[in-house]
């Protein structure tokens, strides 16, 4: 990655941690009193991990790798940002899961970073890949991650999001931007998503929408096996102002728009044995 995305991405992530650490959005008070943060169907679909070694790649402050530690997985959670491994760190103190190690890592020196070693389970969520500017460079590091015949499990917010208009005041569901992008998206907007109100200065930041196809092709050119590729008509977050959260703390589009696009895709696969 070109030095300067890196490094303003990683400056807008150390900014928001702390911020996140105490938003309502991730409810890390609920979270020590208990409640897991991984998605019912994620862990219906990656299935048992007790007893196994689980790499979760771009951990963030750990709720996510520590929602898998409480189910029974050996955890290392990976993480670009300082302040991400000190809060995950702080966050496996406080429930008192002793065996959890968070590493400070770039995605793409994860290999070398944790000394080679292979684990039972790769997983990545939410919010993740567009942060990364080389899909096949990162399914490789995926693929140097997993034991012979481990599983890579991913759920991550569907690429077509970013063709439609996300503005405050849009009331539908309205093409206006495109899928398929060649240069990084750039942002450089004050807040947050877990607090649009939040005050910012490190603002300036870089993504990559990776489609569907080019993920995919990346995993299989990285040698994984694939063993389903699932699209999901809701999501985890208010993407679009006009979303409503049902009962399952999912949001869908109202009325007639529900299940017109996919919002949330998964994908399973396995390295060879
Ligand atoms: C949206 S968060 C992760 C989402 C996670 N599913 C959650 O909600 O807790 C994205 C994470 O990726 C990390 N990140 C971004 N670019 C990275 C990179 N190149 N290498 C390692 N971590 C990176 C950020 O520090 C941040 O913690």
């Amino acid at each position: 990655m070109e030095p300067e995305h890196l490094e303003k991405n990683k400056a807008m992530w150390d900014e928001r941690v702390p911020i996140h650490v105490d938003s309502k959005l991730y409810a890390t008070q609920a979270f020590i009193d208990g409640q897991l943060s991984v998605k019912r169907d994620e862990i219906e679909e990656l299935g048992e991990v007790a007893g196994k070694t689980l790499l979760h790649l771009q951990c963030h402050f750990g709720q996510d790798t520590l929602s898998w530690a409480r189910l029974g997985a050996k955890v290392t959670g990976l993480d670009f940002s300082p302040a991400a491994v000190m809060g995950a760190r702080k966050l496996a103190e406080a429930i008192g899961v002793e065996d959890a190690r968070f590493v400070e890592s770039e995605v793409y020196t994860a290999p070398a970073a944790l000394g080679g070693e292979r684990f039972d389970v790769v997983y990545t969520g939410g919010g993740a890949i567009n942060w990364l500017n080389d899909i096949n460079r990162w399914a490789r590091v995926v693929s140097d991650c997993l034991a012979p015949g481990g599983t890579f499990y991913m759920r991550e917010f569907h690429p077509v999001l970013s063709a439609f208009d996300d503005d405050p005041e849009v009331t539908t569901l309205r093409p206006r931007w495109t899928y398929f992008h060649d240069e990084p998206l750039v942002w450089d907007e004050p807040g947050t998503y877990a607090d649009a109100n939040a005050e910012t200065t490190h603002n300036l930041s870089y993504e990559w929408n990776h489609g569907l196809g080019e993920v995919v092709t990346a995993l299989i050119g990285a040698g994984l096996v694939l063993e389903f590729v699932h699209e999901f008509p809701y999501i985890s977050y208010d993407c679009f102002p006009f979303m409503v959260r049902g009962d399952d703390a999912m949001y869908r589009f109202p009325g007639e728009l529900d299940g017109v696009i996919p919002l949330m895709y998964t994908i399973r696969a396995h390295a060879p044995d």
